[in-house]
């Protein structure tokens, strides 16, 4: 669906990633995890085609839908909280307006002309994409995000700009989730969330039929929503089954891995350098117990060379 190859990013001296690859599939359900200022955001705005890579390639499936919330910088204003959630709908909208000239079309048509019959057949047609769209509740779909994220009925005809940062997050994640594309992209999406609407959103993610990318500080957030944990660490891009938890405990058996490894070449190589100060004192001793044999053999050797 989404495939990163060999990968890297870089602001000015600091390299954020290097030869990172990702294949982001259908089923994708990530937590994208990291020290601060490792790149998690930008390795997200990248996925999102937000940022551009140094090098290596972001290659997408023809048809992917994208939807990426930002971590911060929402400015949303002009329309009130629920014509701006229903803008996601535009093009289901768009069918709504035809269905209503066409039914007026046919109410003023006789019934048994030829006109009649185009219209009515393309009148059913809206009808059949309406419904496959549920589009006939997109009230209904909007009023149940909103209210889940935390909006009350009084809400929905203020205007978005009357709302603080964290509030501005919620209409846009609210937005995302009714337009569900194929890939949502979630920079800590649960940083302005009270724990209700956290157990919400976790209730919505667990069962969203498409894929997801978040990052998260919350652990509980990503061990109940994600089976896969990718990390940036070290300037790489590192990938672990399951939750948070999970993640840490392979961390940590890696980590104990590579040490024992570590340890292991160490005393092999002190095992090296201890046999070889053997040797060396053992020769000395030699030649200090032998003075002649040494001088011996060196005249010998001398005289083998003239
Ligand atoms: N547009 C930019 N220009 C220069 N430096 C940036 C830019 N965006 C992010 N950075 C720097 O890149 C590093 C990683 O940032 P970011 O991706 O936000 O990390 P994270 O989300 O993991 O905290 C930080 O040091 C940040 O200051
Ligand atoms: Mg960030």
């Amino acid at each position: 669906m989404l495939q990163l190859t060999g990968a890297g990013k870089r602001f000015g001296p600091k390299t954020l990633f290097e030869d990172a690859n990702w294949l982001i599939t259908p089923d994708e359900r990530t937590g994208l995890v990291g020290g601060n200022g490792t790149g998690k955001s930008t390795l997200l705005k990248v996925l999102a085609g937000l940022e551009q890579l140094d090098y290596g390639e972001l290659q997408r499936t023809k048809g992917m839908t994208l939807g990426y919330l930002p971590q911060d910088g929402l400015a949303l204003s002009g329309r009130t909280i629920f014509e701006e959630c229903l803008s996601v709908f535009h093009a289901t909208q768009e069918m709504e307006r035809e269905m209503e000239t066409r039914s007026a079309q046919l109410a003023e048509l006789p019934s048994d002309g030829e006109e009649y019959a185009v219209v009515a057949k393309r009148f059913s047609q809206i009808d059949e994409l309406l419904r496959a769209h549920d589009g006939y509740a997109l009230d209904a779909q909007v009023g149940a995000v909103l209210g889940g994220l935390g909006f009350t009925k009084e809400d929905w005809p203020r205007h978005t700009e009357e709302f603080s940062g964290g509030w501005q997050m919620r209409i846009a994640l609210a937005k995302l989730l009714l337009q569900k594309p194929s890939l949502l992209l979630l920079d800590e999406p649960t940083n302005h969330l009270d724990l209700e609407t956290r157990n919400w959103l976790e209730d919505y993610l667990r069962n969203y039929p498409q894929a997801f990318i978040l990052i998260s500080h919350d652990r509980y957030f990503l061990d109940v929503t994600v089976n896969k944990t990718v990390e940036i660490w070290n300037k790489r891009v590192h990938f672990y089954s399951g939750g948070y938890e999970k993640y840490l405990q392979q961390k940590t058996e890696r980590r104990a891995q590579l040490e024992a490894a570590y340890k292991n070449q160490r005393r092999r190589s002190r095992c090296r350098a201890a046999s070889r100060n053997w040797k060396r004192l053992s020769a000395l001793r030699f030649q200090r117990r032998n003075p002649r044999s040494t001088s011996a053999s060196r005249s010998r050797q001398s005289l083998a060379v003239r």
